[in-house]
C-alpha cells in the first residue's frame, strides 16, 4: 500500500530561530489511518501540520504528500485536504452558516467529490444547526472548534489536518468531536492529528507518533505500547472481609492464567472487588520512552 505522507529527514527552522525546530523527523501514514502526533506544548507538533499543509516551506529532506513531492503542489492541494486550525479563525461578525458558505465558494468550481455535504449539512454534523443563524462573535470556544471542524469537512478531503481538535473541550463536546473523527475514518479517510491528550490519542489513533522538542521518539500502535512497555501480569483485589479484614492485592502472570490454581481458587472462593491486567497507560509509555511529561 503506497503511502498517502510520506516525511523523510524533515528539518525546519523559523527564520529567527537559532536552532531547527523539527529536527531530522521521518515517518509514514497510510491511507485510512488516523495517525496521531503526540506531544508535550512547544514540541513541534503544529509546526510539523503547517509544513505538511505548505504554509511553512523552507524546510530540507522530503515531504510527500498523496505521491506528490510538497514542493510541486500547487494551491490545488487544498482542494484535496481538509484542515483544522488549533486556534479557529471565523469571521466573527457573520453567522455559522455565512462563515461556511464563504468558505465554500472556495471548493466551488474545482469538481470535488460529488458527496460533499452542503454548509447546513455540516452544522447539523457538529450540532450547529440551532445556532445557523448565530453571529459566531457570540459562539463559545467549543462551537468555534466545531464549526472550525465543520469547515475543515466542505469540500469532502479524504486527507484531514487537525491541530488539537479537543483541546479546551468540555467532555460532551470532546465526545461528539471524537465520534465524528470516527466516523470520518469509517469512511476511509485520512486523518493527521495533533494532541496533548494521551485518552484521546490512545481512543482514536492507529498509530501514534511520540515528538519531544522536535525529535520522534518512538512511532507504534498504542495496544501494542502498552502491552510492550506493561508487566504481562494480573492484579486481584479482593473486597474487605465483614469482620474488618482488610481488601488484599493478588498478582498472577497473564501467560499461564488460565491453568494457575491459586487464581482459579481465589476467583472461586473469594469475593473479588476488581481484576486488572497491568499494561502501561499510553502515558507512561510516554514517559518511559521520552522521559519528559506530556503537560
Ligand atoms: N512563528 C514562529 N516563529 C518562531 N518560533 C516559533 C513560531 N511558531 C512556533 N515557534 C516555536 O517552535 C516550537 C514548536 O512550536 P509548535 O509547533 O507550535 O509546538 P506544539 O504545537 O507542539 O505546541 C516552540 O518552541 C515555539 O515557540
Ligand atoms: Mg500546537
Amino acid at each position: 500500500m503506497d503511502s498517502i505522507i510520506n516525511v523523510e529527514s524533515l528539518r525546519f527552522r523559523y527564520p529567527k530561530q537559532v536552532v531547527d525546530t523539527i529536527r531530522d523527523i521521518s515517518f509514514n501514514i497510510d491511507p485510512g489511518e488516523i495517525f496521531g502526533f503526540l506531544g508535550p506544548s512547544g514540541s513541534g507538533k503544529s509546526t510539523t501540520q503547517k509544513l505538511l499543509i505548505r504554509l511553512l516551506k523552507s524546510y530540507s529532506g522530503r515531504l510527500e504528500i498523496m505521491g506528490k513531492e510538497g514542493s510541486q503542489w500547487s494551491h490545488d492541494l487544498y482542494q484535496h485536504i481538509g484542515v483544522g486550525f488549533e486556534l479557529p479563525n471565523h469571521f466573527s461578525k457573520l453567522t455559522g452558516l455565512e462563515n461556511l458558505n464563504l468558505f465554500a465558494t472556495f471548493y466551488a468550481k474545482a469538481g470535488v467529490s460529488s458527496n460533499v455535504l452542503l454548509p447546513m449539512e455540516l452544522l447539523e454534523l457538529v450540532g450547529l444547526v440551532e445556532a445557523a443563524k448565530q453571529r459566531v462573535a457570540e459562539y463559545s470556544k467549543g462551537m468555534k472548534m466545531r464549526l472550525n471542524f465543520a469547515r475543515a469537512l466542505l469540500n469532502n478531503p479524504e486527507l484531514l489536518f487537525l491541530d488539537e481538535p479537543t483541546a479546551g473541550l468540555d467532555p460532551v463536546t470532546s465526545r461528539s468531536m471524537k465520534n465524528i473523527i470516527l466516523g470520518l475514518k469509517r469512511q476511509g479517510k485520512t486523518v493527521f492529528l495533533t494532541t496533548h491528550n494521551m485518552h484521546d490519542a490512545d481512543e482514536l489513533c492507529d498509530r501514534v507518533a511520540f515528538i519531544v522538542e522536535g525529535e520522534l521518539k518512538l512511532v507504534g500502535v498504542p495496544t501494542e505500547l502498552k502491552l510492550q512497555h506493561g508487566e504481562r501480569s494480573v492484579l486481584v483485589k479482593t473486597h474487605a472481609g465483614v469482620n474488618g479484614e482488610p481488601s488484599k492485592d493478588f498478582e498472577y502472570p497473564l501467560a499461564t492464567l488460565g491453568s494457575n490454581s491459586e487464581f482459579i481458587e481465589l476467583i472461586q472462593h473469594e469475593q473479588i472487588q476488581s481484576i486488572h491486567s497491568k499494561e502501561a497507560t499510553l502515558e507512561e509509555v510516554f514517559i518511559g520512552t521520552t522521559g519528559s511529561r506530556l503537560s
